[in-house]
């Protein structure tokens, strides 16, 4: 298992990633939006929630079916029980669902690239076992990082500071900004040497959380090679952050995709 199973894992359960996705609420962006407004556009589902967090997407997920929320780091459930107590959520690994039944959803959710938390084995167990709980023709909407973003090189740094007149809030935001400084230059360093780069996939290194997140991120083939090989319909639909189809066109601009597809129908 990669190494980014631990760093990740680690910043999923600091009190500051609580804080970020205990408040979360909204789409991510455009592309969200159309994807799953297209995904529940027919009537309600059985929906499968995966890496729910604080349950930001249960909100928006809310009342277009049953719903299931699951995620492994066991605070992030607490915080999504706290946030919606009228639904319901498990700690479960995406990797391992044997807790659920063959094709017992016809939504699977995976937002905000968290499917990239996890290395390439692990990413096709996921898929696996995805296309096992979906029943024949049902959805699985993600997102998930582009190997080619021109930001992998220049590893943008997303800290910056709220200004306040609040002189203990000012000093305290401050802290944070430096601590924030320091972790970065002790994970880049660390964890430069982590980065693992295949042609049509790669582990990298990501500004997000201080630095403190490796995601695997894809291109278009390997991300269709991927879905057929678990079982997933030849047609997959990819969108951008402004919701734009683009499918295989993914530019140096795109951070990340928004993917639709849907589980093999075999006759
Ligand atoms: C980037 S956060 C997104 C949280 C939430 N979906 C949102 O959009 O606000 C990724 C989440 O996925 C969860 N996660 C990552 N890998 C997972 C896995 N293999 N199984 C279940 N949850 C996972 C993490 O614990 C974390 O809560």
């Amino acid at each position: 298992m990669h190494r980014m199973e631990d760093i990740n894992r680690q910043t999923w359960s600091n009190s500051w990633a609580l804080r970020e996705y205990g408040r979360g609420k909204g789409y991510i962006d455009e592309g969200e939006r159309v994807v799953l407004d297209r995904a529940t556009a027919d009537g309600p589902k059985r929906v499968l929630d995966i890496g729910v967090g604080g349950g930001r997407t249960a909100g928006l997920l809310q009342g277009k079916g049953d719903y299931l929320g699951i995620d492994y780091t066991p605070e992030m459930v607490e915080l999504a029980r706290r946030n919606h107590p009228s639904l319901t959520f498990r700690h479960m690994d995406a990797r391992d669902l044997s807790a659920l039944p063959d094709g017992a959803f016809d939504l699977v959710n995976f937002s905000y690239n968290g499917i990239d938390s996890v290395d390439q084995e692990g990413r096709m167990a996921v898929l696996r076992e995805v296309a096992r709980v979906l029943e024949p023709g049902g959805q699985f909407v993600f997102s998930t990082f582009h190997r080619n973003w021109d930001g992998f090189s220049k590893l943008p740094d997303y800290r910056h500071i709220e200004w306040t007149l609040d002189p203990l809030r000012l000093s305290f935001r401050l802290f944070r900004f430096i601590e924030g400084g320091i972790l970065k230059a002790v994970r880049t360093r660390r964890h430069a040497a982590l980065e693992v780069r295949a042609a049509d996939h790669a582990i990298l290194m990501h500004g997000a959380h201080d630095f403190g997140i490796m995601v695997h991120t894809t291109t278009y083939p390997h991300l269709i090679g991927q879905l057929r090989e678990a079982g997933f319909a030849e047609v997959i639909e990819v969108f951008n952050r402004d919701g734009e189809r683009i499918d295989a066109d993914w530019s140096g601009s795109v951070e990340y995709v928004h993917v639709i597809a849907r589980k093999r129908v075999t006759s």
